[in-house]
Order: C-alpha cells, then structure tokens, then sequence
C-alpha cells in the first residue's frame, strides 16, 4: 500500500490548464483572476464581499486591523486551533484569552466563554475569534448574542469550512463565511485544506466598510479614493500603514477551479465520515454533530486512550495520520508569555487522545478500509 497521508490537495487537469492559461496571459497579479475568484468566492458562501489575500495567517491578522484592535486589547479564542488563530491577536500587541472547548463538538464552548466574558467588568474583552474547527460549523447565532450583550466583535475563523454550514433558530441555513452572524470571515487555501492554491486566503463580510478597509490594508495603505488632492490619473495616496497581502491571478485561477469543485469535495469527504462513524460506532469516539448542520469535514477525528500508540502503528502501515492541534496556551511562546483564562480541562483532555484520520476527496474505499482494519486491529490489541 503506498502511503496515504491525512489530507492532500485534488488536482486536475482543469486546475493545470487554467494556471497555464493565466502563466500566458496579461495579468500574473493585479488583475481579472483576483476579482473573478473573490465574486465567485462571496456567491459561493453567500456573503457580500470578499477579498483574496496570500495567506488566512495574513488574512486574520488584517480582520483584527479592520476592527480596530489595539495594544492591549483582549480577545478570547479557542486552545484546539492553529496558531494562527492567536497569533493575529499578537501581531498587534494584543492579548490572547483562552476559553474551553465544548468535549463533544471540540469546538469553543459558549458556557466557559460567557463565565469567562461574565468574570471581567464589561469593555475587558473585544473580540472572540471562533473556529469552525475541523469543518464543523459552530453555532454563531448563539455567539452573536453572547457578543452583543457585551460590545464584541467576531471574527469567524472558518479556515476548516469552506461548504459548511448549521441551521439558525429560525429553521434558516446558516453557510460558514455567510456573515450573518460574524464581522468578518477568514479561509485558508493551503493544499491539506479544501481549497488549494499553494497559499492563499480570503476574507468575507457583509459590511462595506470593512471590505474597504480590507482592500486598503492589503495593498499598502494606497488608494486612489477620498484623496487629499489629484495632480493626475496616475497620481495616488497612501492614508494608512498597509500591507503586501496580495494573491497572485496564477493562485486565483486556481482557486477558481478548485472553487467550482467544492461542492463535490464536500460530499465526498462526509461519505467518507460516514463509513468511518459506521466502523467506529459503539467502539469509538469521534466528533458530534449538531441537529441540522453540515460539516465541511477538513479533517476526521477520533479519540482513543493510546494515542501515540496508535500513531506509531499507522505509521508503520504508512499511514501519516495527524495530531490537531497541541493546545495553543501550552506552546512554549505562549507560555513564555504568560496564559492566562479559564479552565481548559475538556482541551487538555482532548488533547491526550486526539488523532485526525485520512481525508480527503480522493481517498479511495480501499484506502479507506485498510485505514479502518488498522485502527480497529489496534484497538481490539
Ligand atoms: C484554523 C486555522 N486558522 C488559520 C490558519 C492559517 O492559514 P494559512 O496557512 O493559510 O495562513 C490555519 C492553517 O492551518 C488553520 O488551520
């Protein structure tokens, strides 16, 4: 059996030909393949606008800029994510508050973030970043609520997402990206995720000033806008300090395609969470899911008591499964830092018998079932 890793991007010969035709064209960056890609982006997640940047790490760190965060200022997150999730707080002197997982969906509990929110004189925190980790979709209808009642913005971290979605209080489908119930939304599109560019990212909101802001920032701080004076045509200004967030056409043609067959991928990744919740069933535990929610399935986790023992065996069958992810507050910058917030027990916990199987549009069944006979031999000892 060759070896089969725990995600890997899906190229096809569509892929190749729209990078090549790009490669031939007028525009590598700056031009038509950006736009198209961010329209059919904001359709596809039914939001208002969307800005492509060359990574969600410089994607989050511009949705924390664009809502104003400061020195200082405080924002609550989960430990079960990526760093990156964090470390946009830390990009601009902020602080980083940890809250609880849920030990069931292993997404933020909204319990300990409201104890958390609820323990500190109102105006301590300004934001909570949530993750739809793994591509389940949290519940933003009930965060929203929490963050109202106390003056918080939310950025969606939907970088597992992109497909995903739950169903609101009124029975509404809710899509991951949507902006209904967050400020602004952040997607990944490195190649283990559903969309792959190589790198690449893209923002989402309903709000037209954060979307200027947004494209101001990604380029520099220049603008050819609201401007002080205009000797000419080619004359710009830069009004605020910005960036070189940019994604190239040749990664927007990609993502284009890659885009169009999301829909595919999606359904496709939870065939395969269902014939692996069908082996597992009773034996053991992996992620729950809501009442009316669809998991874009980035990743399929379990969790078992021998963890590492159980890495090791797969690896020895040529199996690469992952660990998602060692608990952000205990990396060594973050405990150089100093962590401070609730009790995270339920991450802790998790964290010791975590485990992200093979997923990925393209595992074949036969892939699929030697995975399953190796877990289950080594569990059964
Ligand atoms: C939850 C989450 N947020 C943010 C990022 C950062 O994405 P990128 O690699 O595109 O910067 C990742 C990437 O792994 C992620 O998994």
């Amino acid at each position: 059996m060759k070896s089969i890793p725990y995600g890997k991007q899906n190229i096809d010969q569509k892929d190749i030909d729209a990078v090549i035709k790009t490669l031939t064209g007028d525009f590598l960056t700056q031009g038509p393949k950006v736009k198209e890609f961010e329209e059919n982006f904001a359709a596809y997640v039914d939001a208002k606008y969307a800005v492509a940047v060359n990574n969600a790490t410089s994607g989050l760190h511009l949705a924390v800029l664009a809502l104003g965060l400061k020195k200082g200022d405080r924002v609550i997150t989960t430990p079960i994510t990526f760093a990156a999730s964090a470390n946009c707080v830390r990009y601009v002197g902020g602080e980083v508050w940890f809250s609880d997982i849920d030990k069931d969906s292993y997404l933020l509990c909204l319990e300990s973030t409201k104890k958390l929110i609820e323990s500190k004189p109102k105006g301590f925190f300004k934001g909570i970043i949530p993750v739809d980790f793994a591509g389940l979709p949290l519940n933003l209808e009930a965060f929203r609520k929490l963050a109202n009642e106390h003056d918080l913005w939310i950025i969606e971290d939907a970088c597992h997402a992109p497909g995903g979605s739950f169903t609101d209080s009124k029975g509404m489908v809710q899509k991951c990206g949507n902006g209904k119930y967050a400020d602004i939304a952040v997607f990944s599109f490195h190649p283990v995720k559903h969309i792959a560019c190589g790198e690449g990212g893209m923002l989402t909101t309903n709000s037209e000033k954060i979307y200027k802001k947004l494209i101001s920032l990604r380029t520099h701080g220049i603008t050819k806008e609201n401007m002080e004076e205009n000797h000419g045509d080619w004359f710009y200004e830069m009004q605020e300090l910005g960036y070189n967030y940019r994604l190239t056409d040749i990664q927007s043609a990609l993502g284009i395609t890659q885009l169009a067959k999301n829909k595919k991928g999606v359904a496709r990744r939870n065939e395969i969470a269902a014939i692996y919740k069908e082996a597992f069933k009773s034996k053991i535990k992996f992620q729950s899911l809501g009442k009316g929610t669809v998991n874009a399935h980035h990743l399929f986790i379990i969790e078992v008591e021998d963890r590492k023992g159980l890495y090791d065996s797969l690896k020895k069958h040529n199996i690469f499964a992952q660990i998602h992810y060692i608990p952000v507050h205990t990396l060594p910058y973050y405990k150089i830092i100093g962590y401070e917030g609730s009790d995270l027990i339920n991450a802790e916990n998790y964290y010791a018998n975590c485990i992200s199987l093979p997923m990925y549009p393209t595992l074949t069944n036969k892939e699929q079932n030697f995975v399953i006979k190796q877990v289950i031999t080594f569990i059964d000892g």
